[in-house]
């Protein structure tokens, strides 16, 4: 392969070590928080399968928030990430490009400054989450960023996902939103009840403050860009037309069986993306939804459409783990899922070791009963 990118920042590079700690808040690891996003592995999980690795092509079938990707941008390695969630593929597709913060920001004064938005949402909760102008402003927004594809709107679009709905804070605001968690989007009819509950009125936030401020801190150290993108599909029907690129490496972590509400939980962010101002059970295209045969033969679907875009001896790390709530091995649901790929179990680790940082089981608000296996098993692909 020709002139792959390597990482050429001096700092960037001397600076690896920490990034790939686990919960790290370098600089460089910024951007890579733009949004939260439901059972994301950290930074430091991608950064050291691929640290030392030699630079090719790296790809993850159930992106998410772009983790793999990012990790690989910082090491200067080509990516592509597939997802079938639009908010995840949006999220990610703001991990891939790169802007100022003066740029983004001028784009945002200038969507603000457009006419009236079409459309603005009515009744109890539209009216007790934002103040009447911050909604406003929220639309006009929603309206000039669908459909997203210069890199400035990519990156504000991620940006206003990542501020939209969080807790209300003393100082600056750091969110849009009347007070709700960050991570997840409280259902209408009980964000309602909480609120008249607890007296609270939605506040007028300067959308333009708020955003300008997140870009300075979370653009101010980009890496330099990596060839790539983010494809919004399901991974189960890729095809190896679909990529000019083979892969060496794919590190991924499927939807745990029984995680379903990736989109349902997120309604509040599918929404400004475009979707409906409701909560849409319908709308998760999940592989956790099925039942463990069809989930066992999805993911099977998966690993051997990815065998067919990978050179061989490529390399397959996969995090996988249970939730609580089901009583399933984590193990055997991912030997049994492999079996009949052309894929070849290497090695498995316990992926709760502190080098590798904290479960992404923990990440839900679940009593964790018994300790919750999360394993990261190594396969190649079979030279063939
Ligand atoms: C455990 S999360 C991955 C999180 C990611 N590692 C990160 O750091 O953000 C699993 C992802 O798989 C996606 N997914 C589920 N079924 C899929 C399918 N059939 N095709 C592509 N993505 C799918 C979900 O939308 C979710 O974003």
């Amino acid at each position: 392969m020709k002139s792959l990118p390597q990482p050429t920042d001096a700092g960037l590079l001397r600076d690896l070590d920490q990034l790939a700690q686990p919960r790290t808040s370098h600089p460089w690891a910024r951007l890579n928080a733009i949004s939260p996003y439901y059972t994301m592995f950290p930074l430091s999980f991608p950064l050291q399968v691929l640290r030392g690795a030699r630079p090719d092509w790296v790809l993850d079938p159930f992106c998410g928030r772009g983790t793999t990707n990012y990790a690989a941008r910082v090491l200067g390695f080509p990516t592509v990430g597939v997802d079938v969630n639009p908010i995840a593929a949006a999220i990610a597709q703001a991990k891939l490009v790169s802007a100022t913060a003066e740029g983004v920001a001028n784009r945002c004064r200038a969507i603000l400054a457009s006419g009236e938005p079409r459309d603005v949402p009515e009744g109890a909760f539209w009216q007790a989450c934002f103040h009447p102008r911050t909604l406003q402003d929220i639309c006009r927004l929603r309206e000039a960023l669908a459909g997203a594809e210069a890199e400035e709107d990519v990156l504000l679009r991620a940006l206003v996902l990542g501020v939209l709905h969080g807790p209300r804070n003393k100082g600056l605001p750091s969110y849009l939103s009347n007070q709700m968690p960050r991570t997840y989007a409280t259902k209408p009819d009980a964000a309602v009840r909480f609120w008249r509950r607890k007296g609270l009125e939605p506040v007028y936030v300067n959308v333009l403050d708020v955003i300008e401020r997140r870009a300075r801190y979370l653009l101010a150290h980009l890496p330099a860009k990596v060839p790539g993108h983010i494809r919004l599909a399901d991974s189960r029907a890729l095809a190896p037309e679909d990529f000019a690129m083979r892969f060496r490496y794919v590190i991924t972590s499927p939807p745990y069986f029984g995680m379903k509400t990736y989109v349902s939980d997120h309604w509040l962010r599918n929404w400004f993306l475009g979707g409906p101002p409701h909560v849409d059970y319908a709308s998760d295209p999940q592989l956790g939804r099925s039942s463990l045969p069809a989930f066992i033969e999805g993911l099977r679907e998966v690993w051997t459409r990815v065998s067919q875009v990978c050179e061989p001896g490529a390399l397959l790390v996969v995090r996988f783990g249970a939730i609580p709530s089901y009583e399933v091995d984590p193990v055997e649901v991912l030997r049994a899922s492999l079996r009949g790929t052309p894929w070849k179990e290497r090695r498995l680790s316990d992926a709760g070791s502190a080098s590798n940082g904290r479960r992404q089981a923990d990440q839900f608000q679940f009593v964790r009963s018994r300790a919750a296996l999360e394993v990261d098993l190594y396969a190649s692909l079979e030279e063939a």
